[in-house]
């Protein structure tokens, strides 16, 4: 897979992609990043890519030609590799507040793409014309505002990326962690079987695989339950599941 960065700061997004799991699976070729410095596009003598607002108001803006010619530049590269025809067809996000929250199932639809354009804004944020002409899909990482699309370009390509084929050589870990079927992964231990007076779940011990997998399963809802029960609601639980859980809650709200 693919990324294309058009960033202000290219060196921010390079330096921080380039080690462990991701900077391993770019050395694999099995994906690779390029960061593309929006400024390289500027117009004017003085390299500029920013202006005031019409209207007046806080701060400056991206201007529209810079970010247009970036894009331009990387479609066509993609379009020569592909043979595609068409640069509006090719993914492209925008990193805004105001875009739809990114979540897995997102990061799950954009890992389907080989080429993928994440377009990051800075000041104020872009001319909304460019935006109207480049832009497929508007995404935000979180209801908190940043002061640039960077680090959120960095969250959506590492959360992407993991679910390239490879990238994390044992596929079974993307497929069963966090967020897949909406519950949150059980806890996990490691040796020693006892610290600070703390004890392993025997269960985890017993080498019964069908135990094991029941206690994962039934831990995962608990801790679903606990720490983020929105994501519970949308969970799709056996009837045999259903019923465990409403005995448990049934004996653990007893206890408080
Ligand atoms: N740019 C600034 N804040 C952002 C956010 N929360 N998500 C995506 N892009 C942003």
């Amino acid at each position: 897979m693919n990324f294309h960065i058009l960033t202000l700061f290219p060196e921010m997004v390079s330096n921080g992609l380039n080690t462990s799991i991701i900077g391993r699976a770019v050395n694999a070729g099995l994906l690779s990043i390029e960061a593309v410095n929006i400024r390289d596009y500027a117009f004017n003598k003085h390299q500029s890519v920013d202006d005031y607002p019409y209207g007046g108001g806080a701060g400056m803006l991206m201007q529209a030609e810079p970010v247009y010619l970036a894009h331009e530049a990387v479609a066509k590269k993609i379009l020569g590799r592909t043979g595609g025809t068409d640069s509006r067809r090719i993914r492209t996000v925008y990193l805004s507040p105001q875009g739809s929250v990114f979540d897995q199932k997102m990061a799950e639809d954009l890992a389907q793409e080989e080429d993928l354009i994440l377009l990051c804004g800075h000041y104020e944020g872009i001319d909304e014309r460019v935006l109207e002409e480049v832009v497929t899909d508007f995404v935000s990482i979180g209801d908190y505002v940043l002061t640039g699309g960077e680090l959120p370009a960095m969250v959506m390509v590492d959360a992407i990326s993991r679910l390239v084929p490879g990238v994390l050589h044992n596929d079974v870990s993307a497929e069963f962690e966090s967020f897949q079927d909406n519950l949150l992964e059980y806890p996990q231990y490691s040796r020693p079987e006892e610290w600070h007076g703390k004890k392993v779940p025997p269960v985890l011990l017993s080498g019964h695989h069908a135990n094991i997998e029941k206690w994962r399963r039934e831990q995962s809802i608990i801790r679903t339950y606990e720490r983020r029960p929105d994501l519970l609601e949308r969970c799709e639980l056996t009837d045999k599941e259903k019923k465990w859980f409403r005995k448990w809650l049934e004996e653990n709200m007893k206890c408080q």
